[in-house]
């Protein structure tokens, strides 16, 4: 299999606006299906993953019209099945975590039907035993294979309300008990050890649903219906994120990022980079579909090391490889802690980062939970694996372009994923 060659580059210049946002798109799908009516939804993410939760929802009989390219363009309309009225199903997730996680906790709770959740090779890795832990909990019927991975199976049942302590700070979690919670009787409370993304709490607000925060709890009552809206999709962060990263690593670079989605509980990498030296203004700052959105303006600076933990991995857990690729042009040696749950993404991302950035000269150390990144100046290039993962898919590119000798990503393909215009986007910013 032949690779994907990153050369070392000039800065990058110009501005563009990133693909809209995954986890949105996904919970836009997920919550128009719900619906009585019909939901318009605007910059829905054209992505393999977000293409699988639109083939989910018609699967289980919502109605699809409209689409188009990604991006802000045409508008597509979602008719909804209604929140007691899906129907039985095979359902194939593909490669999406967000689906395979938060589609459960409508089904749970129907009285009747059937449902099988399965998706590619990775996805079989990626644990449901904590969806189907609390969800048992409520009264939900669920199998699993080992009792902990897809294929899942979901025989309708109905729920009752409870209180439930994460034992991670997971928004899938969270947002699949929450969609539980609007069938159960009585009212569900999910209390999360740390604030992670709220893009759930807040569209089923808009959509008329009685859910509010409680200190560390998100409380929710069971609905009747949900109103059909329109949404608007602002553009991920986490997709930036490459192109943030980039700049600030090729010397003399300056780009901006348009429209992107800056709900404090994603912007870890922002505050991140500023502590390691960055300077990223935002302009044009407002509110999109109850989403903070900004302009993200970013140069590039010389770095210094630093920590990361606690409470600022949720908000960054999909950029912390990002982080590490950083960590090897900063200067001194950066701690990535507490993040053990990067083991269980798309990729065992503690094992692929460390792979990845040993491969083109980094000198990093992988913990249990974590890693310690000591800069080296810079990294020399070489070869490297997306091992199917998207975002290393595109770390590499991102690598490639800051090194001394450029990288060749094996596996590029990956990237589509999450952002299909990738290569298209960053050959934008080369040649502004
Ligand atoms: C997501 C939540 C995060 C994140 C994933 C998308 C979401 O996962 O890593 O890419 O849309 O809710 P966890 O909730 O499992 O941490």
């Amino acid at each position: 299999m032949s690779g994907t060659r990153f050369a070392p580059s000039g800065p990058l210049r110009g501005s563009l606006r990133p693909p809209s946002d995954k986890s949105i798109s996904h919970r836009a799908a997920l919550i128009a299906a719900m619906g009585e009516g019909e939901t318009e939804v605007r910059g829905y993410l054209d992505a393999a993953d977000t293409r699988s939760t639109l083939h989910a929802v018609e699967e289980i009989g919502a109605g699809l019209s409209g689409g188009g390219p990604s991006g802000v363009a045409p508008a597509i309309r979602i008719e909804g099945t209604g929140l007691r009225e899906p129907t039985s199903a095979r359902v194939d997730v593909g490669n999406a975590g967000t689906l395979l996680r938060l589609l459960p906790g409508w089904l749970a709770g129907q009285g009747e039907g059937h449902w099988t959740l399965d998706g590619d090779e990775s996805i079989r890795r990626r644990p449901v035993d904590r969806i189907a832990v609390p969800l048992r909990e409520m009264g939900a019927r669920l199998r699993a294979s080992g009792d902990r991975l897809p294929p899942l199976e979901i025989e309708g049942a109905a729920l009752h309300g409870i209180a439930y302590e994460m034992p991670i700070a997971s928004a899938q979690v969270k947002s699949c008990l929450l969609f539980a919670g609007l069938l159960a009787e009585g009212e569900t409370r999910v209390i999360e050890p740390l604030p992670s993304r709220d893009h759930t709490e807040r569209m089923l607000a808009a959509a008329g649903a009685d859910v509010r925060r409680e200190g560390d709890a998100i409380v929710i009552r069971p609905a009747e219906s949900l109103e059909p809206q329109s949404i608007d999709i602002p553009a991920d962060i986490s997709s930036a994120a490459f192109f943030l990263a980039a700049a600030v690593l090729v010397p003399g670079s300056e780009i901006a990022l348009e429209e992107v989605g800056t709900n404090p509980t994603r912007t870890g990498l922002l505050t991140i980079l500023e502590r390691m030296g960055a300077a990223i203004e935002r302009e044009d700052e407002r509110e999109v579909g109850g989403e903070p959105i900004a302009s993200l303006r970013v140069r590039s600076a010389p770095l210094r090391a630093t920590e990361v933990g606690g409470a600022e991995i949720p908000l960054a857990i999909d950029e912390l490889p990002l982080v590490a690729l950083a960590a090897c042009f900063a200067e001194g040696t950066t701690f990535i802690r507490d993040a053990e749950e990067l083991r269980r993404k798309e990729s065992d991302r503690i094992e692929t980062v460390t792979a990845t950035l040993r491969a083109l000269g980094g000198n990093v150390e992988p913990t249990a939970d974590g890693m310690a990144i000591e800069g080296t100046g810079g990294l020399r290039g070489g070869a490297i694996d997306s091992h199917g993962d998207h975002r290393i898919a595109m770390l590499g590119a991102v690598a490639g372009l800051a090194s001394k000798q450029g990288v060749e990503v094996l596996g590029m393909d990956a990237a589509a994923v999450s952002y299909p215009g990738f290569e298209a986007d960053l050959g934008s910013l080369l040649a502004s």
